[in-house]
């Protein structure tokens, strides 16, 4: 049963405390195993039954649990580095779409790629969210937008679950856009979604929620209502894409579902945010997305005041946050939302896992819950996130065992 001390500052994230509450202990000891944390706390506490366990030596570092990236769009064919440029001389993200960019230009490349190219891309990239303390990855499908295209995604996902180190936890997002072929006939595109492929993906667990996209050229809040309301029917959880260029009452939508989350709400309205106070759907932020759209910011203080839980995640994808840079997310959630670094921390963790229905598991480094951890080279928490660095965690462990760096 390893022990691991001299930590400069744990970071244990209790997702029953407040949201501001990271849980830091200062001279801290762990213990695991089994895979699962069995005590954490000062070190000069380690119980009696601890203190002949072979010692790992922490370096006065810090440590935190695996950092949850609980919004992605992690598997796609081709890049968009052209409508970066044509944004920065002007053009908007919702003309770009309208021109025939943007996601469609994406759902073609996805459907030209094999099942192999876009495991390996895919792979490639969850190596290097790994290294920087990453260990769940919510992932969604949403560019193939046809029967063979969306399983190819979902079978991506299911292949690299079992073989990378990273958990994924797998979403449909068939409702991303309509596709160009069906655009004069929408309503047989909503029938293929809940008369075959939500069905067929519950039916073969393929993914554990489905999400869909709620804005003008996407989907309306009554089709997104009846789609969701079918995936609730085949037992899948709901998540939805909501007020990310407009107010679109997705907020609301969410929270009538009972939806584990609402996602981006960089446009929420105040009753958006009243439905979301009284219901418990996590709020989850997507600062790159608002970075590189040079948009607003999801008003996050305003909502973790009113009670609102809010995650933060990197929506990493092609077109609008083309990085998984996790810990950058972080630091621009505090500098632009007003997040204090115990906000941020457990945004990332504790708070994430729920957002995927993942909370008794996993974001805290509790009793009982799975030592997934990173290991930072800074003192603590606030040093960690003001002094940002391509990549300051040295060391992460999943369930105890070491899957990079290691001590
Ligand atoms: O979350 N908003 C919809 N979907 C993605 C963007 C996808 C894309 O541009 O390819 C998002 O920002
Ligand atoms: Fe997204």
């Amino acid at each position: 049963m390893p022990v691991l001390n001299n930590i400069s500052q744990l970071a244990t994230c209790p997702p029953d405390e407040p949201q501001q509450d990271a849980g830091l202990i200062e001279n801290a000891a762990l213990v695991w195993t089994d895979g699962l944390i069995r005590w954490a706390g000062p070190h000069t506490d380690i119980p009696a039954e601890y203190r002949d366990e072979p010692v790992i030596d922490c370096g006065q570092r810090l440590v935190i649990p695996g950092l949850v990236d609980c919004h992605t769009h992690l598997c796609f064919g081709g890049w968009r580095g052209d409508e970066f440029e044509l944004r920065l001389r002007g053009a908007s993200y919702q003309e770009i779409a309208r021109a025939g960019g943007g996601i469609a230009s994406t759902v073609a490349a996805t459907r030209a790629a094999s099942l192999d190219e876009l495991r390996h891309k895919a792979e490639s990239i969850l190596d290097e969210m790994l290294v920087l303390g990453i260990t769940t990855v919510e992932c969604k499908s949403g560019y193939g937008l046809d029967e063979a295209n969306e399983l190819k995604q979902l079978e991506v996902y299911r292949l690299l679950n079992h073989s990378h180190a990273i958990d994924l936890v797998p979403t449909f997002l068939g409702a991303h856009i309509v596709p160009p072929e069906y655009e004069k006939h929408r309503d047989r595109y909503i029938s293929l979604l809940c008369d075959t492929l939500i069905p067929e993906i519950a039916r073969r667990s393929l993914a554990k929620f489905c999400d869909a996209f709620v804005e003008t050229g996407a989907y309306s809040v009554a089709e997104a209502h009846h789609i969701l309301g079918v995936a609730i029917s085949h037992g899948l959880g709901v998540k939805v894409h909501a007020d990310q260029l407009s107010d679109g009452g997705g907020a609301e939508l969410a929270a009538e579902l009972g939806a584990v989350s609402a996602e981006h709400l960089e446009y929420i309205s105040d009753a958006g945010i009243e439905a979301m106070a009284a219901s418990d759907t996590v709020a989850v932020s997507l600062p790159l997305a608002s970075l590189y759209l040079a948009a607003p910011y999801m008003p996050a203080r305003k909502m973790m005041d009113r009670g609102v839980a809010v995650a933060v995640a990197t929506d990493f994808n092609p077109g609008s946050s083309p990085s998984y840079h996790l810990p950058l997310a972080m630091t621009l959630a505090c500098v632009h939302q007003g997040m204090t670094p115990q906000e941020a921390l457990k945004a990332a963790t504790s708070v994430a896992a729920k957002a995927v229905s993942l909370d008794k598991q996993i974001g805290a480094l509790l009793p009982g819950y799975a030592a997934d951890l990173a290991i930072i080279d800074s003192p603590d928490l606030n040093h960690w996130l003001y002094h940002f660095r391509p990549n300051a965690c040295t060391a992460v462990m999943k369930n105890g065992l070491w899957v990079y760096g290691g001590l």
